[in-house]
């Protein structure tokens, strides 16, 4: 049984015509596909088009409500080569899948400064701000993933001599600070305000009990923007507890291996096998699970908007709250026998023993404390 509320070609084409919009129409417009992205098995190979704007090669590989909030792109840049300078009226979070190399950011004003990156870098752009991309290696490309709120802007004001051609310094967001990307910190509560994490795949984490089984959570606020980020990690023989929100979350599988299940309400979960390198798109309220089946701990980056979230009115998730206090997370107590079964088939197969009991035992005393 699956409800992803597909109805029949005639009653859809009564909607066609709402379909494109200029977001969708700038994208083919750059000579470049919208790929609709549940899942992709390997960014590091995906297939990329030659994209003139750039001057490199790139694809979209966006979530399936993507003319609504945010987007996703993947970008090479060749060997020895750089890409075209841009500055644009959305923001940007970028990921470096591989290679290495370096970036100049300026203003109006005449300030510039430049940063170093190599693969496992994460970054984002400051707000119209003028950018290039250089790649550090004369023989191998550079490649990254980006997440941008560019469908909310294009699709407000459909100019795009405005989205990417307007004279205009946003000084609070970045106003030529020598240290801006030097990768300073500050911490306030799970929220790190950074502009530049070196290595985001090894970077230290904060303890989140609340997702389940040990994990360890850090979220971003990068370049002083509204997008938001988070890289979560979880460790051998475990599994987080699924949840749903809303369109917009790109998670992208920085170490480890395992799988996750996706599926709507009502339906039957599907599989999704992920490694270093891996994307998962949840689609729009969809309740997703991940679950660690590699001899590492399992760790990924996902880029979100605001609109992903969907808050109580204290202004937490609903996806870190109970589905039996009103949320949208579904406690391991609840979960149906099935998904432990999987999880000790996929594990056995590597010799390993699911490693939940103490995760399962504190949630039921939690859960017993809440008297839900
Ligand atoms: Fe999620």
């Amino acid at each position: 049984m699956t409800r992803e509320s597909v109805v029949s070609d005639e009653f859809a084409r009564k909607f066609a015509a709402e379909k494109e919009t200029p977001y969708t129409r700038w994208v083919r417009s750059e000579g470049l596909d919208i790929l609709s992205s549940i899942y992709v098995s390997d960014l590091h190979t995906v297939e990329l088009k030659r994209w003139t704007r750039r001057g490199g090669r790139g694809v979209f590989l966006n979530h399936d409500a993507s003319r609504s909030t945010n987007d996703c792109y993947v970008c090479e840049i060749p060997p020895g080569g750089e890409l075209n300078p841009q500055r644009q009226l959305y923001e940007e979070m970028i990921y470096v899948l591989d290679g290495r190399g370096s970036t100049a950011v300026w203003n109006d004003a005449g300030r510039r400064i430049a940063f170093e990156w190599k693969k496992g870098a994460m970054f984002a752009i400051p707000l119209n701000a003028w950018h290039q991309h250089f790649n550090g290696s004369g023989l191998e490309p550079a490649r990254y993933v980006a997440v941008t709120n560019a469908p909310v802007v294009i699709n407000a004001f459909g100019d795009l001599n405005f989205v990417f051609n307007t004279k205009y310094d946003f000084t609070d967001r970045f106003n030529g600070e020598p240290d801006y990307f030097a990768g300073k910190g500050e911490q306030r509560g799970l929220l790190l305000d950074t502009n530049f994490v070196a290595d985001a795949i090894n970077l230290p984490l904060i303890a989140a009990r609340e997702r389940g089984a040990g994990g360890g959570h850090i979220r971003f606020s990068m370049a002083r923007g509204h997008m938001n980020s988070h890289i979560s990690q979880f460790p051998i023989g475990t599994y987080k507890k699924a949840h749903a929100h809303g369109p917009g979350a790109h998670v992208i599988i920085m170490s480890g291996e395992g799988y996750t299940l996706m599926w709507p309400e009502g339906g039957e979960p599907r599989r999704y096998e992920w490694k270093e390198g891996s994307m998962i798109v949840p689609p729009n309220m969809w309740y997703h699970q991940h679950f660690n089946t590699g001899t590492i701990p399992a760790r990924y980056l996902a880029f979100k908007a605001e609109g992903t979230s969907i808050r109580n009115a204290q202004g937490v998730p609903k996806a870190w709250i109970s589905k039996r206090l009103g949320g949208d997370q579904i406690d391991y107590a609840d979960e149906a026998p099935t998904i432990r079964q999987w999880f000790a088939e996929a594990l056995a197969r590597h010799g390993f023993q699911p490693r939940m009991e103490k995760a399962y035992e504190a949630e039921l005393a939690e859960l017993q404390q809440l008297g839900t």
